[in-house]
């Protein structure tokens, strides 16, 4: 084929080793999709410690930076589609009990539950709705005279509570939240085996040492509401697409579903190419830059990203991060480099701030 392709071009190739770029440049897509090599892991076997998976999942995070989870008991997919709808279908007054204080003064939580999103849309790249679910549904009370500052403060608020819907119909409200939270641990558990599992293939323990509590991990059930007219800010820098999603790299770990939905694409020798959708029993997973640096970047964390679709766009996210007191500053291999958080941050839970700080200005 490539051979084929030389001579109907007429080109005098000096050697075989140029052809491969060569061959990029001039018919980009000459590999076919690359992505169908990514391979999935059956649930059972990654969360039962399977070894065998390990070398699969490695391969793939050094030569993807991606792969999907699939055959995962108890779970479908079609029906967190079906409530996720049904919620954001809801009468904005139905959800208003949900609504992060920004957006409602007479509620609590700050992170977790609904956020409307903004109804410009020329003024924001972040034209999304947002339904934020977290690890805790409790959070031991503090008492009236002891006033947290600092550090404390911020441990004590990123434990926020979930808040559920009320809808009116119990039945729903309570199929919801049951959904959901179990959706969460599928996740978590996904999340949490797959840092086990790079751990283990590294031989890294020390990753893993730093991921023994979830304190802040965060679902996001996602709905991009169909643009009635272009947003002249969402044309790649890269490509010229129109995007939905603007391209960029995780920080943490990532758990990703995105339904049937076609869209989402990753960057693979400097070409987005389309990733498969996770469908009814599957998800996609991946790291960020911060896992990336804590083992010297070993492995690859793929720049994504959606381009417009002519729907409304339903997805839902997972991020893990370590825990609060992780030192994320250097990384846990041998080296022990400093990592690009070390320049500015020691613990997870001061980079947590910054984060959170910078989502607030996003989405809220
Ligand atoms: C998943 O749920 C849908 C209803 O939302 C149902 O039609 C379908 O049969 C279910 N699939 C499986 C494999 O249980």
């Amino acid at each position: 084929m490539k051979l084929t392709l030389v001579l109907i071009l007429g080109l005098a190739v000096p050697a075989s080793a140029y052809l491969p770029s060569l061959l990029e440049k001039l018919w980009p897509s000459y590999e076919g999709n690359v992505f169908d090599e990514v391979p999935t892991i059956p649930y059972k076997d990654l969360v039962t410690d399977n070894l065998y998976v390990d070398p699969s999942v490695l391969m793939a995070m050094k030569q993807f930076g991606f792969f999907y989870v699939g055959e995962v008991p108890g779970y479908n997919a079609s029906v967190e589609l079906d409530y996720l709808q049904q919620f954001f279908n809801l009468p904005e007054e139905l959800k208003a009990g949900t609504e992060i204080r920004r957006h409602n003064p007479a509620n609590k939580n700050a992170y977790r539950g609904y956020c409307p999103g903004l109804d410009d849309v020329d003024a924001t790249l972040q034209y999304k709705n947002l339904f934020n679910i977290g690890p805790h549904e409790t959070r031991a009370p503090i008492s009236e005279d002891n006033i947290l500052t600092g550090m404390d403060k911020l441990r004590y608020d990123i434990h926020e509570p979930n808040v559920w819907p009320q809808t009116g119909d119990c039945a729903f409200d309570k199929e919801f939240k049951e959904i959901f939270q179990k959706g969460f641990e599928f996740r978590q558990t996904i999340a949490r085996k797959f840092v086990q599992s790079i751990s283990r293939s590294l031989d890294l323990p020390k990753l893993n040492d730093l991921f023994q509590e979830d304190e802040f991990s965060a679902m996001g059930l996602r709905r991009y509401p169909k643009r009635d007219r272009i947003n002249t800010n969402m044309y790649s820098d890269f490509d010229g697409t129109l995007l939905r999603e603007l391209e960029h790299i995780d920080s943490t770990v990532t758990v990703l579903t995105t339904f049937d939905n076609g869209g989402l694409q990753g960057l693979y020798k400097n070409q987005y190419r389309n990733m498969p959708a996770t469908g009814a029993n599957s998800f996609v997973v991946m790291i960020g830059k911060l896992v990336d640096d804590l083992v010297d970047n070993q492995l690859f964390s793929v720049k994504h990203r959606v381009i417009e679709t002519p729907f409304d766009r339903h997805s839902i996210t997972y991020f893990l991060g370590p825990q609060f007191d992780a030192d994320i500053s250097r990384s846990v291999t041998e080296e022990r480099r400093l990592t690009e958080a070390g320049r500015k941050y020691t613990i997870f839970g001061e980079w947590i701030k910054d984060y959170l700080g910078a989502i607030e200005l996003f989405y809220y």
